[in-house]
């Protein structure tokens, strides 16, 4: 039916035609907002490189919890910044860790909210990776148990999720063969499968406090120039019990997002990083982008490619936007 006697445009006419056959629509119950807490009370400290995000007492943590909770966000993913860092990142599985103390006060608090932790040991080692050090090297091996044990005492102490971030071989069933042990079959793992080696992670390494103190990253997560290896390592996790697969960062990624969709059928999330947030709302500061556009585009696209959940720090924003 060439033009003519087709016209695309017919459809575009009016707002209420658009909305009529519009294909994706965005939903508060997509997003998933992440939250940084911190040690001390009263503390919200504004984050420089992430405006509008804060590191939050476990106090502030709350409000911001059941804010999120009465505009209809069902869940949180919290990361945790320890009082101390060491070499095997001991607070990352302590019982009286940031993370499970905040896990914690939010289950008693907020029962109706779904808690998912991050799962890693970058924000708690002294030397900021995600794995165990030795020689100089980022040891796969001798960092599972850790990480295992991270996620177990996350989910004793009440998380709803865990989700792993590290990208070590095999992280995914040996969680699931300690949560399993430890009697927490029912916890599920969002893996971060296809996690990218990326730069847009930089603002969040400001706020975590996560940033390697020698060398980088690109030793375990994956090489932004590769498709297919995504495929291999989601496959991978799928086979050692992953509930729900996660790629990150989210839209110089959206490719990847289409083809997991695509080729596996468990529930796709997709991480909206922090440099993607901060370079939608310092454009939008200098006046060069408008911030509610570019952020429901971004949104909008991440979802058409084929997520069914979206992390998101614009996840409160979004949420008043569709009340
Ligand atoms: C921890 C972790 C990181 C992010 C989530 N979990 C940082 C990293 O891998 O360096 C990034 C999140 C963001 O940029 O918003 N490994």
């Amino acid at each position: 039916m060439p033009f003519p006697v087709y016209r695309p445009r017919r459809l575009r006419e009016s707002p209420l035609m658009r909305s009529m056959v519009r294909e994706t629509s965005l939903r508060i119950d997509d997003f998933v907002y992440p939250l940084f807490a911190v040690h001390g009370r009263g503390v919200r400290e504004p984050i420089s490189s992430m405006p509008g995000q804060y590191r939050l007492s476990i106090d502030e943590l709350l409000k911001e919890c059941k804010d999120a909770a009465s505009m209809g966000i069902p869940a949180v993913l919290l990361f945790g910044l320890p009082r101390d860092k060491d070499p095997r990142g001991t607070e990352a599985y302590a019982e009286d860790g940031i993370i499970q103390q905040a896990v914690r006060a939010v289950k008693d608090t907020i029962p109706d909210l779904l808690v998912i932790t991050d799962v890693c040991l970058c924000e708690y080692t002294s030397h900021g990776h995600c794995g165990v050090v030795e020689d100089g090297m980022v040891k796969n091996d001798p960092s599972l148990e850790l990480i295992a044990r991270t996620a177990v005492s996350h989910a004793e102490a009440g998380a709803d999720m865990v989700a792993p971030s590290d990208m070590m071989d095999g992280r995914v069933g040996a969680i699931r063969e300690a949560l399993d042990e430890a009697s927490l079959v029912e916890t599920p793992i969002m893996a971060y499968s296809a996690k990218y080696a990326s730069c847009f992670y930089g603002p969040f390494r400001e706020a975590a406090q996560s940033t390697p103190q020698f060398g980088d990253r690109r030793s375990y997560q994956m090489d932004p120039a590769n498709g297919l290896e995504a495929m291999r390592e989601i496959a991978l996790d799928v086979e050692e019990g992953a509930d729900i697969i996660l790629v990150k960062p989210a839209m110089p990624y959206l490719d990847i997002i289409q083809r997991a969709r695509q080729e596996f059928n468990l529930p796709i999330a997709a991480y909206q990083v922090s440099g993607e947030y901060s370079m939608i709302v310092a454009a939008a500061r200098n006046g060069w982008l408008d911030l509610d556009g570019a952020m429901v585009e971004s949104l909008t696209s991440i979802k058409r490619a084929g997520a069914d959940l979206i992390i998101t720090y614009f996840a409160k924003t979004m949420a008043k936007r569709l009340s």
